[in-house]
């Protein structure tokens, strides 16, 4: 069984600078519900209920928003205004949380070695909450994925085709088609340039690990931009055993991005938040 889902929410946020200056990129709102919430949602569902963030200086938002605030909530008992806290109260409820913290951002590798004492020696679901994925009705991403983790017992990572101006910003995979919507990954590349990239299929937030990564993280060296990649950990469970890729039922929306945030509210505002 699969119990456990690591969220790295140490980076910077360079991308919405100044409002990320003094508060997580993971806490901006997409509507009326900060991204980190739909991720925490999404692996809920999908019964991952040992929930652990590797968090780092100035993310303490984060912790607050899965804890009780008991001025606030004492002041609007009974109230109207106490129905807006229902989401937060149900996944307080059903979820455990875990914090430890990454001292130096040195890359997704060296954030998911970080949670290595939090996750332990079982596998576990990732998920980049800046990549919301929404599903509507069906059954979310991870659940998806874990479906297919107890079924081949491998890490798995999600993948959409992007357009070819695209593959330049995602990890991008080769592999050997199994079925519809599903390879056994052969090699790679992160960030490739447009001719490096062996094919359309970019690797996006939403991984089911087995625990032999950390093990392989460790020995790793620092790849592109000198950080520590997790897709060149994951070439080489690929190379050893197998990884599977999956291209998932669902929209993405890359909430990192100016542009992909605003997709994403206005998407959320027409097909959720008036529904
Ligand atoms: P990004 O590449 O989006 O980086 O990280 P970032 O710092 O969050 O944002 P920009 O590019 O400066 O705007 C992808 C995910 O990996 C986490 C981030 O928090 C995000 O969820 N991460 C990245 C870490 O936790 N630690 C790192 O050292 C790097």
């Amino acid at each position: 069984m699969i119990s456990k889902c690591l969220f790295p929410v140490a980076g910077y946020g360079t991308r919405f600078l100044p409002a990320t200056k003094s508060m997580p990129k993971e806490m901006l709102p997409i509507v009326n519900k900060p991204l980190v919430q739909y991720g925490v949602e999404e692996a809920l569902e999908a019964g991952l209920f040992d929930v652990g963030f590797v968090t780092g200086r100035g993310k303490r938002a984060i912790a607050d928003h899965f804890d009780v605030n008991y001025e606030l909530e004492k002041e609007i008992e009974g109230s109207s205004k106490e129905q807006y806290l229902n989401s937060i109260r149900d996944v307080m409820e059903r979820g455990k949380f875990s914090f430890t913290r990454q001292t130096e951002m040195r890359g997704l590798g060296d954030a998911i070695l970080n949670g290595w004492r939090l996750m332990g020696d079982e596998p576990f679901g990732v998920v980049l909450s800046d990549d919301l994925c929404l599903t509507g009705n069906e059954e979310g991403v991870l659940a998806q994925m874990v479906r297919l983790f107890n079924q081949f017992r491998c890490s798995i990572v999600a993948i959409q085709e992007v357009p070819d101006d695209q593959v330049s910003k995602f990890g991008v995979i080769a592999g050997e088609k199994m079925k519809e919507g599903l390879y056994q990954v052969s090699d790679m590349v992160e960030k490739p340039s447009l001719e490096e990239a062996p094919s359309n299929l970019a690797i996006i937030g939403r991984y089911i690990l087995t625990p032999d990564i950390f093990n392989v993280l460790e020995n790793t060296p620092p790849g592109k931009n000198g950080e520590l990649q997790l897709t060149d950990a994951l070439l080489t469970q690929a190379k050893n055993g197998c990884v599977m890729a999956y291209q998932f039922k669902g929209k993405r929306f890359d909430c990192g991005s100016v542009e992909g945030f605003v997709k994403a509210t206005n998407h959320v505002y027409n097909n959720v938040y008036l529904k």
